[in-house]
């Protein structure tokens, strides 16, 4: 860029002061858009802003020096009451819309673009560039001398608005411009020299919000939401965020609403006889743009005939959620100017062109119903049902709510018009409610407090966003998981039971319940499906060895939301016995080691189930049977306090053996040796566990040792 764009400066300022003002008005120009347009930023963000500082001290001692094209007069200029009528020069034309699939929609513009200049199969492909289509409005921004004067938006096509002082606060596009004056920028195509900036330039574009910028304003609209801001609101999409900020009157508001621009083409310019620049190609058009300094995608592409666009089609559809804005197409264009002139307009559509379209990622659409789903974990989860809709490239009829606070915050009702948005594989969401289309007497949605599938309360607990089924062992939606979780082999082991055979036994209804799997018989066992008889025999018998089990197996297989293996064997120690358990208050509870107030809520809201104390005597009535004692005296265990940890292969145990063994005596077991470990139980092949715990000088014992150590009287 030039130093000196901004040169013409009255000759009442001393000659330095009008040299540095020209100087910094040129630097801050390259820096901005090294900054917004290329994205590589040269200097610190610091020295950008001590240079703008030093400018604004300038231009407040010497007023006379403002002009509207220094980069400290990007916002300014009063609220308006309307916006002027701008009739363009060039009408602002649209393009025709191609929405079939891939192959047909390039295929049939590149039959109809051969056609019309009657080209055969012998001919060579058409030359033509491949953009993206920006998701946002288009505009046009004139520019007398290199200076921006006007900004309009489309409008009819003939006529639009003035809203140029918006258009200003947009860092990417430049309000004054010149032909670089050497080396980098310069138009690769005519790389002998610099391309001049013509008298009259209209360039035309997309002004359009990036999805990051998107968010942040929304983030800081809920802010103001929150805090009562009146007449303050969250928006839909980018798009719908740009034009409110384009048709904002107030330009100190559009420029808190940051706004990107790409061009893409051309309006009015100087004709070659007046000396304009002669361009013969769209691509070529588009070099001399970014030289002067305008922004161009990245996505630009010269693509030869209908298969090059397919591909680029398909290569875009597969990247766009992961461009940084939104799209809602591609578009081609045959790239000479000379062939563009040839194949001419039909009514107001150029036949060079054409917009090929992706599926939409955003449809209106109805609420039909909230439904309440209930995970296997017990997680409950509103979903709104709605009236089918094709969007995204999938007909939806489910979008999730994801939980209370999300629907609240959205205030989704039975009955209102909705935006459902789906894009990629991302599953179905809506984005907002239209809720000027609210019919009157819907109600607010409020999560129920009984579990839709089978009654039990519905919690939600402190600090978490989901309510949660406390109906665990009879919840039919939380069966599959209760039942394997009681299956496992810490918990009240039943050898060979697997998520395979669970699936298959529910699913065939052969059991409902917990308990109905010790009402198994061997008939129904072996009609079900790959179920050999010794299969059938091998889990009666795993069934029939779990019924001698142990307490805190059993506290454990229960599910109790928060009531691990650990905190089962507390409980089980200091209550000794099962009903001392489920009668305990939560006071009582808080006694036991390891239970805080979450934990002995959670007990007290499970055992408060009558569901689950039936299915806990169901199963004492087939047979489940523990060693039950008095309650744990005060006096410690010989291993209270310690923690171990055991690597390798001890000798004779088994390291889940060893790990019963030490907790009984009430030792921690951990897996990982640090500072805090007291003893290393290490057996053949011990590894690195064994090098951190000499480093650390852990004590190190065999099986051996261990053994010794259990028999020890209290440490
Ligand atoms: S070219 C005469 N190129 O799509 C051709 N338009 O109807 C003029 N759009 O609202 C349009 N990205 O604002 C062109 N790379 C692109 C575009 C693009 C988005 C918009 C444009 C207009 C609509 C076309």
């Amino acid at each position: 860029m030039t130093t000196d764009l901004f040169g013409q400066l009255p000759a009442s300022i001393p000659v330095a002061d009008a040299k540095r003002i020209a100087d910094l008005r040129a630097q801050l120009q390259l820096h901005a858009h090294a900054y917004y347009v290329q994205d590589q930023p040269l200097i610190p963000d610091a020295s950008y802003d001590a240079m703008f500082r030093e400018l604004q001290a300038l231009e407040t001692k010497y007023p006379e020096a403002i002009t509207a094209d220094s980069p400290t007069q990007r916002v300014g200029g009063k609220a308006l009451s309307q916006f002027a009528s701008v009739r363009h020069r060039v009408p602002m034309l649209s393009i025709r819309t191609e929405t079939d699939t891939e192959a047909t929609g390039a295929q049939n513009f590149d039959t109809r673009v051969r056609k019309e200049l009657g080209l055969t199969d012998s001919d060579p492909p058409v030359a033509y560039v491949a953009e993206l289509k920006f998701d946002g409005l288009a505009m046009n921004l004139r520019y007398e001398h290199g200076a921006l004067v006007q900004a309009a938006t489309r409008g009819d096509g003939e006529t639009g608005e003035d809203v140029t002082q918006n258009i200003r606060t947009i860092h990417q596009i430049p309000l004054k411009i010149a032909a670089p004056t050497s080396g980098a920028g310069s138009s690769s195509l005519r790389s002998s020299s610099p391309v001049p900036v013509p008298p009259v330039l209209e360039v035309r574009g997309e002004v359009y919000m990036r999805r990051d910028d998107f968010e942040a304003l929304n983030e800081r609209q809920r802010e103001k939401i929150a805090r009562g801001v009146k007449g303050e609101k969250t928006f839909v999409n980018p798009r719908n965020a740009a034009a409110g900020a384009v048709r904002q009157l107030d330009p100190a508001i559009a420029a808190q609403r940051p706004l990107s621009f790409f061009v893409y083409g051309l309006g009015e310019i100087t004709p070659a006889e007046q000396g304009g620049p002669q361009f013969e190609t769209h691509y070529e058009l588009l070099q001399t743009l970014k030289s002067w300094g305008f922004p161009v995608a990245d996505q630009v592409e010269r693509a030869q005939g209908a298969t090059e666009l397919i591909a680029y089609h398909q290569r875009m559809g597969a990247i766009r959620d992961s461009l940084p804005f939104d799209i809602d197409g591609v578009v081609y264009k045959v790239d000479s100017l000379a062939l563009q002139r040839q194949l001419g307009f039909v009514t107001r559509e150029p036949r060079w062109a054409v917009a090929h379209k992706y599926p939409a990622q955003e449809q209106l659409t109805t609420v039909l119903g909230i439904d309440v789903q209930v995970g296997r974990t017990g997680k409950l989860t509103p979903v709104a049902k709605l009236a089918p809709v094709f969007v995204g490239g999938v007909t939806v009829t489910n979008a999730t709510l994801h939980n209370e606070d999300e629907a609240r915050r959205k205030d989704v009702r039975v009955g209102d018009t909705v935006i459902v948005r789906r894009a990629g594989d991302v599953i179905p969401e809506v984005v907002s409610v239209m809720t000027e289309k609210r019919i009157p007497g819907t109600q607010v949605f409020t999560m129920p407090r009984q579990c839709p599938i089978c009654g039990s309360a519905a919690v939600r607990e402190e600090g978490e966003a989901d309510y949660r089924c406390t109906g665990g062992l009879f919840c039919a939606a939380q069966r599959k998981e209760a039942i394997l979780h009681f299956a496992h082999r810490r918990a009240v082991e039943v050898d060979g039971l697997g998520d395979k055979l669970v699936e298959q036994l529910v699913d065939a209804q052969v059991i409902r319940t917990l308990p109905d799997l010790y009402k198994l018989g061997f008939t129904a066992l072996a009609s079900l499906d790959r179920m050999a008889e010794k299969s059938a025999n091998n889990l009666l018998e795993a069934l029939e060895k779990s019924k001698q089990t142990t307490l805190p197996r059993f506290v454990f297989g229960l599910g109790i939301r928060h009531v691990g293996e650990a905190t089962a064997k507390e409980l089980a120690r200091h209550f000794g016995k099962l009903d001392a358990i489920m009668d305990a208050s939560e006071e009582q509870l808080l006694a036991v080691n390891d239970v805080g107030p979450i934990v002995a809520k959670s007990i007290r809201t499970f055992f408060d189930q009558a569901h689950n104390r039936e299915v806990v005597e169901q199963l004492r009535a087939c047979g489940l049977n523990w060693p039950e004692s008095e309650p744990a005296a005060a006096a410690p265990l010989p291993l209270s306090g310690k923690t171990f940890v055991i690597t390798g292969t001890l000798p004779t145990l088994s390291r889940d053996q060893a790990k019963d063994l030490l907790e009984a005596a009430g030792a921690k077991v951990a897996g990982s040796v640090s500072q805090k470990t007291d003893y290393l139980v290490a057996g053949a092949e011990a590894g690195s566990k064994l090098l951190k715990a000499q480093s650390l000088g852990v004590a190190v014992v065999d099986e051996a040792g261990m053994l010794a150590l259990l028999a020890s009287p209290a440490l």
